[in-house]
């Protein structure tokens, strides 16, 4: 009789110890939300007069990422990564040929960042630009936690 009371007394905690168990998820999902890292964000970049037409720009994306910005019209600029999708070799801009140029192992890539030959198996990643005015901004994915 004694150990069934003992038992009856157990399982009434039972509810209790899961609702504990939820809030405490909950809690820490707060604390350390899964999607962090993914967050885009709308960040300044440069003054649109500072880059010249044709010309690029370097700029760090939020996770510290090296980007070129190059102004391809009056109003319009783009974002590109300099990480060539071959191997990972630092692209240039060569403002003559208005192209991307890989001196690693000859990959060259348009200004939207296609590949236009050499062994790059895909585009060049970009990014979203927006120009307001005088101002460029650029959306970046959030520091990695
Ligand atoms: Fe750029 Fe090979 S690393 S072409």
């Amino acid at each position: 009789m004694e150990r069934r009371e003992l038992l009856k007394s157990l399982f009434a905690f039972v509810p209790l110890g899961v609702s504990f168990a939820g809030i405490s998820f909950m809690g820490l999902s707060f604390l350390s939300p899964s999607d962090r890292g993914n967050v885009e964000r709308k960040i300044f970049a440069t003054d649109l007069e500072d880059i010249p037409l044709n010309e690029t720009k370097r700029f760090k994306d939020l996770q510290g990422k090296d980007l070129l910005l190059i102004r391809t019209g009056e109003k319009e600029v783009k974002a590109l990564s300099t990480v060539c999708t071959h191997l990972g070799c630092t692209v240039y801009w060569q403002k003559e040929k208005s192209q991307f140029y890989c001196p690693c192992h000859q990959g060259i890539f348009d200004p939207d960042g296609n590949v236009l030959s050499g062994p790059p198996p895909k585009p060049l990643n970009t990014y979203k630009v927006e120009v307001d005015g005088n101002n460029v901004y650029i959306y970046s994915k959030d520091k990695e936690a």
